[in-house]
């Protein structure tokens, strides 16, 4: 079985679950960030990794979710401020779902990323990012070991599943 895990992380919370998703995988497997990926067929499964931003699917990995081709599995993972198994990060997962048309989707996982405390404070003033920003307060510290292992367990599972 052929993986790709690809991502795209600004600043490297998404990159961290990324490349513990590769360490776990027990198949032929390559991580490529998602700007420097020059194709992607011939994978068994994809990995694709992005954080939520303003509730979706930051433009970085849009394009590369979009093209994705008939029948292609993916499996998203994303890592947000705002707390885990909440309302907002479903949001994104249901926008990249979408935006996948073809791919057959495999499954989904999320966990908490810290966001610069200088960034919450700004965003805390925009009514559109009041509420997860008052959320990401206390996502300092993630991803954390525990986050690492889930991320692992859900990689298998999902490896498990096909
Ligand atoms: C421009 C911007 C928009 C964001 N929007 C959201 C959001 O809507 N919901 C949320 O929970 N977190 C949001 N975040 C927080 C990031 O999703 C979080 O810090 C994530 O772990 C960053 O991942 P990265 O380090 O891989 O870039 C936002 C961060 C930035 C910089």
């Amino acid at each position: 079985m052929k993986t790709l895990v690809t991502y795209f992380s600004k600043t490297g919370n998404t990159e961290e679950i990324a490349r513990a998703i590769q360490d776990a995988l027990p198949v032929d497997k390559k991580i490529v960030p998602i700007h420097d990926l020059e194709g992607a067929e011939g994978y068994d499964i994809i990995f694709c990794g992005f954080p939520v931003h303003a509730h979706s699917v930051p433009e970085k990995a849009q394009s590369f979710i979009k093209a994705l081709g008939e029948g292609q599995q993916v499996a998203f993972f994303s890592t947000h401020g705002s707390l885990r198994g909440g309302q907002l990060p479903k949001q994104a997962f249901e926008n990249a779902i979408g935006l996948a048309a073809k791919a057959r989707i495999l499954g989904h996982f999320g966990c908490r990323g810290k966001v610069d405390p200088k960034v919450i404070e700004m965003l805390m003033n925009q009514q559109e990012n009041r509420a997860w920003a008052q959320e990401a307060q206390s996502a300092s510290g993630h991803p954390d070991q525990a986050d690492i292992e889930d991320a692992k367990a859900w990689a298998l599972s999902i490896i498990a599943k096909v």
